[in-house]
């Protein structure tokens, strides 16, 4: 992508599907799918299990970057961290991005802040992009602590902000947030779009108070029937999408909702 995109629209696979042929099964559908979508103007990754990466990349013709779901925290390079992925393996497969914070991993691997900074590290520190993903769960948002969490999750940007330098002039943005409340994950629950602005904004005001430029996306619960709405929404960047991005005809109508609100 020479023209940096004004929009984001990121397909998180997690541990689907099943086999590798269904993989590059998915991965053609997506191609026919995208055709006659002229996706130049905006930013389209996936994000498949690690596993797939090559061969998936060798029937991505298109214009779509690849993302993976995790790297290790230990080190960006190589080392004896059974099971682990390094941020270097990863952009040596052709990752361009990865995934860190997602509410999945921090419920499910106790993902701490500090090694959530360490993952973020490594990955600028091989030219990987991040995908910082914050949310609040249902008790939070019922409890009307939305704010209060994101801002507590957005701390550790602070930190990097002291020992990192964000501006780096690559295509890509080296950082970008996902807003995805956790309770809106895979429920086919979303927050109200005045809610989605606002928090948007909040989020937004935040990153400026921190030095910290990056794309705001939108994550859960998003699919072909209201990607109109949410891409019509101020402030939001584009989306990260999970369930609806495992149907290629879906994802491809995702996308198309952010390419007439490229502002
Ligand atoms: P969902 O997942 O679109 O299936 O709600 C979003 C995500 O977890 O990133």
């Amino acid at each position: 992508m020479t023209n940096q995109p004004t929009k984001w629209i990121i397909g998180n696979w997690k541990m689907n599907p099943a086999t590798l042929a269904d993989a590059v099964a998915l991965t053609l559908q997506l191609e026919e799918a995208l055709a006659d979508v002229d996706t130049k103007n905006v930013g389209v990754g996936i994000v498949p299990s690690v596993l797939y990466l090559t061969d998936i990349k060798s029937f991505l013709p298109f214009n779509v970057q690849l993302g993976v779901q995790d790297i290790a925290h230990k080190t960006a390079k190589t080392g004896a961290f059974t099971g682990d992925v390094s941020a270097t393996q990863v952009a040596s497969m052709g990752a361009s991005f990865v995934l860190v914070g997602h509410s999945e991993r921090r419920q499910y691997h106790n993902e701490t802040d500090e090694i959530l900074i360490a993952k973020i590290k490594n990955a600028f520190e091989v030219g990987l992009s991040v995908v910082f993903c914050i949310g609040e769960t249902k008790d939070e948002y019922e409890q009307g602590k939305t704010q209060a969490v994101l801002e507590q999750q957005l701390q550790l940007l602070a930190q990097l902000t002291k020992d990192m330098d964000f501006a780096h002039n690559l295509p890509n943005p080296k950082l970008m947030i996902a807003y995805e409340p956790v309770w809106a994950i895979g429920t086919g629950l979303t927050p109200t779009l005045d809610e989605i602005v606002s928090t948007h904004q909040f989020i937004g005001d935040l990153l400026t108070a921190f030095e910290v430029s990056a794309p705001i996306l939108y994550g859960g619960s998003v699919n072909d029937k209201n990607a109109d709405e949410i891409a019509t929404c101020r402030g939001v960047d584009g989306v990260l999408v999970g369930g609806a991005s495992l149907k290629a005809d879906s994802f491809a109508t995702i996308i198309s909702a952010f390419l007439t609100k490229n502002d």
